[in-house]
């Protein structure tokens, strides 16, 4: 017997799209000629001015590019949120705030104010801070803690990173200031490691080669709650991926991070090289890079672009989120709904009569705290007919996404006050999560639920 025909898939060329709006945002700001090369670094100076990628990569793994996205250059800073990353994986977010703040500096990279009475620097993203970050990965030596940061980095980017040995030569020979902070925070007691071994460290970490489409890649990592969205690997525990954000969103722009926020509104971070990294958290990562740079240190072309993306696909991390669809899509009573098809001349007029006592309410999308406030207050009163004001309540949550801890605890809070009232609580969830605790009846349908609720109505009746 010959196998069943299989359908022909047809390319339909949809993904060219976005790769489309890449490419006019590309061509709008390819010819800027603004921003100098970074030169404090005698080997970033021989960058080609010229170039200039944009990579985009989804939390579901597909990725566009435009422009020189697969030119290799130097992380520099970008590499600070990710090592960062590994410094609050290692020892949590409250070891890690006793050695580096987490307040904006106002100030440029290489800022050498410490907070005065601790010592500590005051965020991980600018230099200082960094310092103190790549010394708290845990390793027995400076070469292990090296190449913890190497597969860290790496794992973010999904593939094996290189070191480019003479950008780090380069900065290792002329790295005075950043040997200044190091040797000031050592003696205020904030950088406990020895100096030259984190410095060298620290050197290698900004010389990892990494190219715009890496960068995407890693930032839609942090932008997915810490899983590679191409690799599929957890890098990174969530709530690790949202503190590096919330850091990279009041911190990574330096003494341009509140103008950026005000404008871009994304969590981004910068790097001397050229290199840019935003998240837009929940959607994608986002990866720029064109070695020009303002007087900050951020790439002019990159910063613009970056904007320019953020305006035209809505990012704005202030934006309302879920702005036109209502949490509660439903709020009615089984009076007013279609009457099951099995049910007798009498049934049916009974329950026209007293389905007001089946009162439904219906969320769609992710239950947070506005979403549960409204179920709570929508069930402020419910309808009875009967004498003891008995009734019944289909909460339907086939199509809630998710109920987070908060709503869970409300509802969970709602159901046990509503049933201690002769209010009896049905849940539908076609997944059987068990989202809400404590309720009479649970029914994978919304028929089911309507069928237990009229069975008690006319059996009570
Ligand atoms: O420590 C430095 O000075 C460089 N390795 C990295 C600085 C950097 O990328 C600042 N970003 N705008």
């Amino acid at each position: 017997m010959s196998p069943p025909a299989q359908p022909s898939m047809r390319p339909t060329g949809a993904g060219e799209l976005i790769t489309d709006t890449l490419d006019v945002v590309h061509d709008r700001f390819s010819a800027s000629e603004g921003g100098e090369l970074a030169s404090y670094i005698p080997e970033l100076a021989t960058a080609d001015p010229g170039l200039f990628g944009i990579a985009v990569a989804s939390v579901t793994g597909n990725v566009y590019v435009s422009g020189d996205a697969d030119v290799p250059f130097t992380i520099q800073s970008l590499s600070k949120p990710f090592v960062f990353a590994l410094a609050l994986r290692d020892l949590g977010l409250e070891e890690v705030l006793v050695r580096v703040g987490a307040e904006p500096s106002g100030e440029g990279f290489s800022s050498i104010r410490l907070e005065p009475g601790t010592g500590r620097p005051p965020n991980p993203m600018v230099n200082a801070g960094a310092i103190v970050t790549t010394s708290l990965v845990d390793a027995p030596d400076e070469a292990a803690r090296f190449e913890r940061i190497r597969a860290e980095l790496g794992a973010f980017a999904g593939r094996e990173l290189d070191v480019d040995e003479r950008v780090y030569a380069s900065e290792a020979a002329t790295g005075d200031r950043n040997r200044a902070i190091a040797y000031l925070m050592h003696g205020a007691g904030s950088l406990q490691a020895d100096v030259e071994g984190t410095l060298g460290t620290y050197f290698r970490q900004c010389s990892v080669l990494v190219t715009a489409r890496d960068l995407a890649v890693m930032a839609a990592t942090l932008a997915n709650g810490g899983v590679n969205p191409v690799t599929g690997v957890e890098v990174v525990e969530e709530h690790v991926a949202e503190r590096v954000l919330a850091v990279m969103a009041t911190c990574g722009m330096y003494d341009y991070a509140g103008e950026w926020l005000l404008r871009a509104g994304l969590p981004a971070k910068s790097g001397v090289s050229g290199g840019l990294v935003c998240a837009g958290v929940g959607q994608f990562g986002l990866g720029l890079f064109s070695p020009p740079l303002d007087a900050r240190g951020n790439s002019v072309r990159s910063v613009a672009a970056a904007q320019e993306i953020s305006r035209r696909f809505d990012l704005h991390l202030m934006h309302r989120p879920d702005r036109d669809v209502s949490a509660l899509y439903r709020s009615t009573r089984v009076d007013r709904l279609r009457q099951l098809a099995h049910r007798t001349p009498g049934q049916r007029r009974r329950l026209r009569d007293l389905g007001s006592a089946i009162s439904v309410r219906a969320v769609q999308g992710s239950v947070e705290f506005a979403a549960a406030e409204s179920i709570l207050r929508s069930v402020d009163e419910l309808p009875s007919p009967l004498p003891d004001g008995e009734c019944w309540l289909i909460l339907d949550l086939s199509r809630a996404s998710r109920v987070i801890s908060l709503g869970a605890q409300l509802l969970g809070g709602l159901v046990e006050r509503l049933q201690s009232q002769r209010v009896h609580v049905v849940v539908v969830d076609p997944f059987e999560r068990g989202l809400v605790t404590g309720v009479e009846h649970r029914t994978t349908t919304f028929e089911d639920a309507q069928r237990w609720c009229e069975d008690q109505l006319l059996a009570t009746a």
